[in-house]
């Protein structure tokens, strides 16, 4: 398969859905839904909810009833970057090839903005048409799994833990650990949340999972490796800027090569772990290779 077409192609499905996700939401002032789908329509490689989609069809679901949950996830995912962008913990001006949200709607609007598509994410998981294909317990599941992976023990808590390791020097275990919480989480739970709404059994539930966990982890590695050697055009977002904020990153600790020899193994380990599917899950091992090779 070619793997830049199928992201293309799925990544035109998301976008799509996206477009229509506050359409029924009238209640929503035109400022705020402005500052949210600003950030949310500017661009962005749509991965997690690609995931989503890859796993769905990986254990024979159909990935179109996945989308609310692939829409739920970017959006709490767009969520994460406007916060992370604003002055209080990054501070960068640009994100997916244009001025960062705060830039251009000030920085309460951008808080607001980032706490409308988390609070709308939930809302949109909440829809009855995904209850066509998963019983509200299992519903209820993955709205539990989402809400651990954004929250204080997943994302918001990887955050709080890469400001604390500004200017601090992190051994392997604490970087690793920083990693998997800020990012590792949310991509791992996009994979085996895209699963269970397939229908997928504990034995391919268990594979997924440690799928999940490794192209998690290298994904946070890729992007440290990008923020050192990545162009910025191709990126859409500032280069340099995790040596100037003195984050601690795999390159900062290990140096560029063994970052990349790192990320390249939880690769292999990523496919070997898939090795129980059959070539439904090509998509998901060929996503695997891309997450280490990726120019943005
Ligand atoms: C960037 O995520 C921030 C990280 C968690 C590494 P992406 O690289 O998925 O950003 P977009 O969605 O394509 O803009
Ligand atoms: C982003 O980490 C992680 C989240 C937004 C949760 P980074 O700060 O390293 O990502 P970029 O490089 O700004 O996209
Ligand atoms: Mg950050
Ligand atoms: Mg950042």
């Amino acid at each position: 398969m070619n793997i830049e077409q199928y992201l293309a192609e799925q990544k035109t499905k998301v976008d799509q859905a996206l477009l229509h996700c506050f359409a029924e939401e009238s209640a929503i002032p035109a400022s705020l839904k402005e500052a949210m789908e600003y950030s949310l329509k500017a661009g962005g490689k749509r991965v997690r909810p690609i995931l989503a989609m890859a796993s769905c069809e990986a254990v024979g679901g159909t990935p179109q009833a996945v989308m609310p949950l692939a829409c739920a996830l970017e959006m709490i995912h767009t969520f994460s970057l406007i916060h992370d962008d604003l002055p209080a913990m990054d501070n960068d001006n640009f994100r997916r090839g244009l001025p960062t949200n705060h830039k251009v709607f000030g920085e309460g609007i951008a808080v607001l903005a980032g706490d409308g598509l988390l609070a709308q994410a939930f809302h949109l998981l909440c829809k009855p048409t995904l209850l066509d294909c998963i019983s509200p317990s299992g519903l209820l599941e993955i709205m539990r799994d989402v809400a651990w992976a954004t929250g204080p023990s997943g994302m918001v808590g990887g955050q709080s833990l890469d400001l604390k390791a500004e200017g601090a020097h992190l051994d392997e275990t604490a970087l690793e650990k920083l990693h998997r919480y800020k990012t590792g989480r949310l991509i791992s739970v996009s994979v085996t949340s895209g699963a269970k709404v397939g229908g997928a059994t504990p034995e391919q539930l268990e594979s997924l999972k440690s799928y999940g966990e490794k192209v998690g982890l290298a994904f946070q590695i890729a992007d440290d490796v990008l923020n050192v050697e990545g162009d910025a055009a191709a990126l859409g977002k500032s280069v340099g800027s995790d040596a100037v904020n003195k984050k601690s990153t795999y390159p900062s600790l290990l140096g560029l090569e063994a970052s990349k020899q790192k990320a390249r193994t939880l690769m292999a380990q990523a496919i070997a772990a898939l090795e129980i599917f059959d070539a439904r899950a090509e998509p998901l091992r060929k996503i695997a290779e891309y997450i280490v090779v990726r120019k943005n």
